[in-house]
């Protein structure tokens, strides 16, 4: 019996070189057994094989091989690095077995791989970290999760990714990781004891959270299967959905009737969307989630009714914006009012906001020149923004511009290969593309043509807000 070490319960990197020498030595399956350090195993065999030392040749396995090893091997199965390895036996023998989806072999791993993944979702999903004393110089965040299996590395870039400006830690039992703005640190997994409970910011997420909870589409059982129970412990929304589940019928009658009747702001009875609206624009008025916001006056947030049908979404503010602390006011601002008065648009029923919430510029002597925010920026800000939608709900949004359609649909593309024809945002959403205003202030050629086409989409967009009412 070969007996081979792993560095970790999901130490990919490990298996494969293992593996890889092992199936050169054409070793079969039941004569190696795998071992996670700390979690003992099989003394009597004989660790570290001739087959191993045979040394880290090529071979050859198809892509989805491997990303399937990657995902399964993070399940909590004791069997994984087995069936991964009888598998990979078989994959050098025949690429093509992939492929083939009755196989049970194939079968057993999809399904761990699925597992995972599924896992990996939810942790994604359900992290709520909760605000801690720093250790003197600013805040901290600590969350506390128990995934089913060993996600916790995987699901680490996500976090950085997300919460880059943030101090925070994710404690889980087996591992624990920590961030610091810099540097991904881990340490022994924690106990929920040592991660904190409820903090003021909760509040404010309660009152969120109710204000889109949607009754007319609660579905029970898919909530339930979406969001086990385990995860509500750490889920300060939570809290409210016995009451919500008790209160939707009501709630439905009130919401086909409230939407029968627009309320001005501060008439609303009950939960005030306007309210809840207000709190994310003061939560975002201390946002520190990118670089941005160092050098910008002010966050500039969306503004309009809170039940606006039509959506418009711009790039980040101008230099105007930045000082007046209000979307679209400059220059571009004035030429969108004038578009949207000749398509017959009008301004105060929409809500207008930016994919990016803070001005960013290149000082150029007295000059503040615009500057474009780049993918990450835009994912950053995506938090707001998908919060704004999520709140608002509108029927249609416009995408000004390049920026505006990536963080609406979540990737980059051009505004020629989508404009005049509907799309769908990531958050379901009906979305028509068109040129930014400040396009049209650059464009020297055709300028009024230019112009015509941009009047001409909005009165198309303004048919199609109708049609849907
Ligand atoms: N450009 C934008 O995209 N948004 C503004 O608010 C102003 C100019």
């Amino acid at each position: 019996m070969h007996v081979f070490d792993l560095a970790a319960p999901d130490d990919f990197d490990g298996w494969r070189d293992h593996a890889r020498g092992l199936a050169l030595a054409a070793i079969p399956p039941e004569k190696v057994s795998w071992r996670v350090a700390g979690e003992g195993g099989d003394l009597f065999g004989q660790s570290g094989s001739q087959a191993n030392r045979a040394g880290y040749q090529p071979l050859s396995v198809p892509r989805a091989f491997i990303d399937l090893a990657r995902s399964a091997i993070c399940h909590s199965d004791p069997e994984r690095f087995a069936l991964l390895y009888g598998l990979l036996l078989r994959v050098c023998a025949t690429p093509a077995i992939l492929t083939d989806k009755a196989d049970p072999l194939i079968r057993r791993v999809e399904a761990l791989a699925k597992a995972v993944r599924r896992d990996l979702h939810k942790m994604h999903a359900f992290v709520r970290f909760r605000e801690v004393e720093g250790a003197g110089e600013g805040m901290r965040f600590v969350a506390w999760f128990e995934p089913d299996h060993h996600i916790v590395r995987a699901a680490s870039g996500f976090f950085v990714d997300r919460f880059t400006t943030m101090d925070w830690s994710i404690l889980t039992p087996d591992l624990s990781i920590h961030w610091d703005g810099a540097r991904l640190r881990e340490s022994p997994g924690a106990t929920r004891a040592l991660a904190p409970s409820g903090d003021p910011v909760e509040d404010i997420w309660k009152r969120y959270y109710a204000a889109i909870f949607n009754p007319a589409r609660l579905k029970v059982k898919a909530m339930m299967k979406e969001m086990p129970r385990k995860y509500w412990a750490n889920m300060p929304e939570t809290a409210l959905i016995g009451s919500l589940i008790a209160g939707a019928r009501n709630r439905e009658v009130a919401m086909v009737e409230q939407s029968q009747k627009w309320l001005p702001d501060g008439q609303e009875e009950g939960l005030s969307t306007h309210a809840i609206w207000s709190d994310l624009r003061k939560e975002a008025a201390a946002c520190t989630r990118c670089v941005l916001h160092h050098c910008a006056t002010q966050t500039v947030f969306g503004e309009g009714p809170v039940d606006a049908r039509l959506m418009f979404v711009g790039e980040q503010p101008g230099d105007q914006e930045d000082l007046a602390g209000r979307a679209f006011v400059g220059p571009a601002g004035q030429l969108l009012d004038r578009a949207l008065a000749d398509a017959g648009i009008d301004r105060t029923h929409a809500y207008v906001t930016n994919a990016v919430k803070h001005f960013k510029f290149e000082q150029r002597g007295k000059t503040r020149l615009h500057a474009r925010p780049n993918a990450g920026e835009i994912r950053h800000c995506r938090w707001w923004l998908d919060r704004e939608r999520a709140l608002i709900k509108p029927s249609l949004t416009v995408a000004l511009g390049a920026t505006a359609a990536h963080a609406l649909m979540g990737r980059a593309l051009s505004v020629s290969s989508v404009r005049g024809t509907a799309q769908m945002a990531m958050d379901g959403g009906e979305t028509w593309v068109t040129v930014h205003p400040s396009f049209l202030l650059r464009v020297t050629e055709n300028k009024e043509a230019e112009y015509r086409r941009f009047v001409d989409d909005l009165r198309v967009i303004a048919r199609r807000l109708e049609a849907l009412a």
